[in-house]
This record gives C-alpha cells, sequence and structure tokens, in this order.
C-alpha cells in the first residue's frame, strides 16, 4: 500500500459502487472505467474538492482488489462474492428495495435470503469504512444499497460524524410499510446524525414513520410549503432529517459546452444525423422507472398519425445497460428494441433512421455535444429521484435554444418549472406536449430556457455538498430552504 493510501482519511464517501468500474479487456488486461449513473456524476467532483476516501465496490464480482489511487482519487474497494452481487445487489437493493421506493412499478420480491446477504454486505462496507476513517472523520455514506451502514459504522467508530443520503424517492409510509424488514431499515439510518432526500416530501415520509414505526419523538421544524426539515430523538441522540435536492456541475458543464471541439462536434453530429430539422434526444439507464418505451410509444403514435414528419425529425436514444441479469431490465430490453425496430421498419428510409438506439455508454464529450445539438430533450421518468440528465441538459444550453420536455414524476420537476411539463400516464398529453415543444415558438423557447438555466448554474452540486457538509457538521443548525426556489405545486409538496 502507497503512503498516501495508509493515511487516515478526514472525508469518507461510502456508495455501493466506485466512481470507476474495474474491466478486463480482451487480452486480460484491467482497466478502470467510469462506471454508472447519477450519484458518481455528483459525487466525483466533491471528492477531489476535499481530498477524500471512497469506498465502494469496484463492479466485478469476486475480485480483491487493494485500496489504489485512480486518477487522483483514493479508492477502498469492498469485494463482492457472486452470491452478494445476486442476493445484495441483484436481489434485495435492485429487486426489493428499487421497486418498492419507485411506486412499485413492478412487484417487489420479498426473499429472506437476500435480506440476509443484505445485512452481512452492509456490515463489511461498514468494517471497511472504520478501517480507512480518521479518528473523528466526517463519513458520508450513501443510497439506498447501503441504509443499514450508517448504525452499523456508529457502533464501530462512535468518534465518527456520519450523514446518509437516500439518491431515490422516499416511498409514502403505504407502500415502505410492506417491507418485512421497515423497522431494521429505519433503525439503521437513524444511525447518522443527518439523514438527507432530495424533497421535502421524502424527509415527511421519514419523519412520520419515525414516530408511527418506532414510537420516537420527532420534531418537524419548518416543515411548510417548501420545506421539510426536522429531528427525531433516537438514542440519546437527536437525528436532523432534511431536503437536499442533488444537482450537477454546472459551470463545468457550460464551459465544456461552449469549447469549440464540442461546438464542431454537435454539428457533426447533425450532419451524421442526416442534417434533421429537428433533433430529439433521450439519454438513460435503461430501466422501467425511465419512461423510454412510453416515450417511443409517443413518438410511434405521433408518427403513425402523421402528425410528425420522418424525414424532418430524428431520435436519438442512449440507454446505458443496467442491471443486466435482473429479469425486468431483460424484459424491458427486449421492449424497447422491438419497438425501435418497428418504429425504423414503418417510417425510415435506407441509410435514415427515424431512431438512431445505442444500447452503451457514450463518453462525456460526445454526451455534451449530443446535448448541444438536441433541439428537444425528452425526460420522461415514471418515477425518479432527481434526474440529473435534465440538468445537465439545461446546463450545456447557456446559448438558450432546446427544449425540455420533463415527467411531473421527477425530482427535477420541483425545481424546473419552466419545462413542458407532462405526466407520463397520460399518453395523449405526452404527445401533445412533444409537439408543442418540437413546434415551439423561439422567443417563447429562449425565455424559457434562460429561467432553467438561471436555476441550473445557480444550483450546483458544489452548493447541495456544501450545505448537506453544514447542516451535518455539529453542532450546525439546519439550513434554510435554500434550494427551491420555484413555487411549488401541491403534488410536488407531495412527492
Ligand atoms: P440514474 O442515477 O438513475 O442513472 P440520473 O439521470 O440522475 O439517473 O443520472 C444518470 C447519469 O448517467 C447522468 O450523469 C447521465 O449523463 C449519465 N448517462 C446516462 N446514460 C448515459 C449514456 N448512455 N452514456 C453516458 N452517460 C450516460
Ligand atoms: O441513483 C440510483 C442509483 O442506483 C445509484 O445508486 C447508482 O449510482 C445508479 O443508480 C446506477 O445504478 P447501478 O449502480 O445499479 O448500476
Amino acid at each position: 500500500m502507497s503512503t498516501d493510501l495508509e493515511k487516515l482519511s478526514e472525508f469518507v464517501v461510502v456508495a455501493n459502487r466506485l466512481p470507476v468500474d474495474l474491466e478486463t479487456d480482451e487480452d486480460g488486461g484491467k482497466n478502470w472505467k467510469r462506471s454508472p449513473g447519477g450519484l458518481v456524476t455528483a459525487l466525483e467532483p466533491i471528492l477531489r474538492q476535499r481530498d477524500g476516501a471512497w469506498v465502494g465496490w469496484p463492479g466485478v464480482a469476486d475480485e480483491k482488489v487493494d485500496p489504489i489511487v485512480v486518477d487522483g482519487l483514493r479508492l477502498f474497494p469492498v469485494e463482492l462474492t457472486s452470491q452478494d452481487l445476486a442476493e445484495y445487489y441483484e436481489g434485495f437493493s435492485n429487486d426489493t428495495l428499487w421497486p418498492l421506493y419507485h411506486d412499485v412499478l413492478v412487484a417487489p420480491t420479498f426473499e429472506r435470503s437476500w435480506w440476509h446477504t443484505y445485512v452481512a454486505v452492509n456490515q463489511r462496507f461498514a468494517e471497511e469504512t472504520a478501517r480507512c476513517a480518521a479518528d473523528g472523520a466526517t463519513v458520508w455514506v450513501q443510497d439506498y444499497q447501503l441504509q443499514l451502514v450508517p448504525a452499523m459504522l456508529r457502533e464501530l467508530r462512535p468518534d465518527l460524524t456520519i450523514g446518509f443520503f437516500l439518491h431515490i424517492p422516499f416511498p409514502p409510509v403505504e407502500l415502505f410499510m410492506q417491507l418485512p424488514w421497515r423497522k431494521e431499515i429505519v433503525k439503521g439510518m437513524l444511525g447518522a446524525d443527518l439523514i438527507g432526500f432530495h424533497l421535502p416530501g421524502g424527509a415527511n415520509n421519514f419523519l412520520f414513520l419515525a414516530r408511527k414505526l418506532l414510537g420516537l419523538k420527532t420534531t418537524t421544524a419548518g416543515v411548510g410549503v417548501r420545506s421539510a426539515l426536522g429531528h427525531v430523538d433516537f438514542d440519546s441522540r437527536v437525528v436532523k432529517v432534511g431536503a437536499f435536492p442533488i444537482s450537477v456541475d454546472s459551470a463545468e458543464l457550460e464551459r465544456q459546452s461552449k469549447s469549440e471541439s464540442v461546438l464542431r462536434r454537435a454539428r457533426e453530429l447533425k450532419e451524421e444525423l442526416g442534417n434533421p430539422e429537428k433533433i430529439l434526444l433521450g439519454v438513460d439507464r435503461l430501466d422501467y422507472t425511465k419512461g423510454i418505451d412510453l416515450r417511443l410509444q409517443a413518438l410511434k403514435e405521433l408518427l403513425d398519425e402523421g402528425r410528425l414528419d420522418p424525414e424532418k425529425y430524428t431520435m436519438v436514444q442512449l440507454a446505458t445497460p443496467s442491471r443486466e441479469r435482473v429479469q425486468h431490465y431483460i424484459d424491458l430490453r427486449s421492449v424497447i428494441e422491438e419497438q425501435v425496430g418497428r418504429i425504423n421498419g414503418d417510417h425510415s428510409q435506407i441509410g435514415r433512421p427515424v431512431v438512431h438506439y445505442l444500447y452503451q455508454p457514450v463518453d462525456r464529450e460526445e454526451l455534451i455535444a449530443l446535448f448541444v445539438a438536441a433541439d428537444v430533450m425528452l425526460v420522461t421518468p415514471m418515477r425518479d429521484g432527481m434526474n440529473l440528465v435534465a440538468k445537465e441538459y439545461v446546463a450545456c444550453r447557456s446559448d438558450l435554444g432546446g427544449a425540455l420536455v420533463l415527467s411531473e414524476f421527477t425530482g427535477a420537476a420541483m425545481e424546473l418549472r419552466q419545462s413542458y411539463l407532462v405526466n407520463p400516464h397520460d399518453l395523449d398529453g405526452v404527445k401533445n406536449t412533444i409537439l408543442t415543444a418540437v413546434h415551439q415558438d423561439p422567443k417563447e423557447g429562449r425565455r424559457r430556457m434562460a429561467a432553467l438555466h438561471r436555476q441550473v448554474m445557480t444550483h450546483d452540486v458544489h452548493q447541495w455538498a456544501e450545505s448537506f457538509l453544514t447542516a451535518l457538521a455539529p453542532p450546525g443548525p439546519l439550513p434554510d430552504d435554500q434550494f427551491v426556489t420555484e413555487r411549488e405545486s401541491d403534488f410536488a409538496r407531495n412527492n
């Protein structure tokens, strides 16, 4: 171990995945590659800024990897066996908690053996973290895969200041109560000094549960129209609970979007797509929460009905492979690829597909060029904790071009009120709104984008982290609700 890695860390991020995945190439060589998802996008710049350590899984099973510095980041890998992968990651995290926390879009599976593995793996993460954290360090535990870590870590290292942030929605009490291990999960989270959610609704749901399920005393200081901030008295401690909407590295995205190479690539992309009048874009992990099938259905119907001209409009859909051994994801991939095949079969010409579909991640610069080239960005999840893609698109549009179609069921919808908001359960509404965005008056488009861009530029990921970590720092007061600047609808307040 190098000296740098022997040094204990004052600031530690703990997440299921490291920010990079270990990959083996055809010659057996090992490479580190950026890992998927919004959590990594958000936290990587924060860790860099604070010179901390990151504890997480290196993305492959049965691989013991020593602590390592990759691209300037100090990484502490946690090993997962194939059984852990099947039961803790694919099973309990992504076939129990993920659907339960996302409105039960598919039925969650409650499997006792998965729960036992989830407990054991959370314990392993807590032990690895306890080993690399300095005396009195700040540890920031991330997301639904590690909800037991705060309590386990406190048991091992009471000297630490522990924060926990949930990157996905925290469900309404009626749904959460289905979970056979509901008390254990809530107690696990209460091991933290501060528990953060994207939206006030999640914080409220948690406070309600702490009262109803565990009979704890809660104080809901500051619960109002715009924010939910409160306390739970637990185990002779006061646990703070609050809403902290996550964001992106806005200035960096804006800078890159204006670079000569990105602008050139954006022009090339338009040419490669056959210079369509307008480009529609979707960028997601391939996940049933994202509404990719819904937007393809909307596009198909608009083309079938002759309301969109396939010679003038092209859609690009990027789908990052995700959780490829979980059955719902396997099924969804088939559905989406059949939809793309059918649309192209019915409406394309030789060399001019209507839908360009890539089942692969693309590099950052290419993605930013696509954001710059896209006239209409389609973000249509059935449910999403935040959705960083929407904010990335807006950050890249300092030219005030483009239009954002955004599902009301994303966390981002609470802030991005000037987008074209849609209810993803209303297919006709989605179709009409896509047409409105495609045909928007340029002046109206610039007005909307100016408001969106301002919001994302003034509420970036650094501010998010700063506000969470300030609230975490003992004996810091909870911050004001400075993040939510737009008027909240009743809908948003409840989500
Ligand atoms: P989630 O965390 O559920 O995946 P988010 O929208 O919050 O959803 O974050 C997704 C992140 O992954 C964003 O930073 C986005 O740019 C990135 N991303 C998604 N799809 C791709 C892709 N095909 N290629 C490269 N990056 C992608
Ligand atoms: O945002 C939710 C989340 O599960 C993150 O924890 C993760 O970074 C991302 O989605 C990608 O998921 P996975 O790590 O399962 O590929």
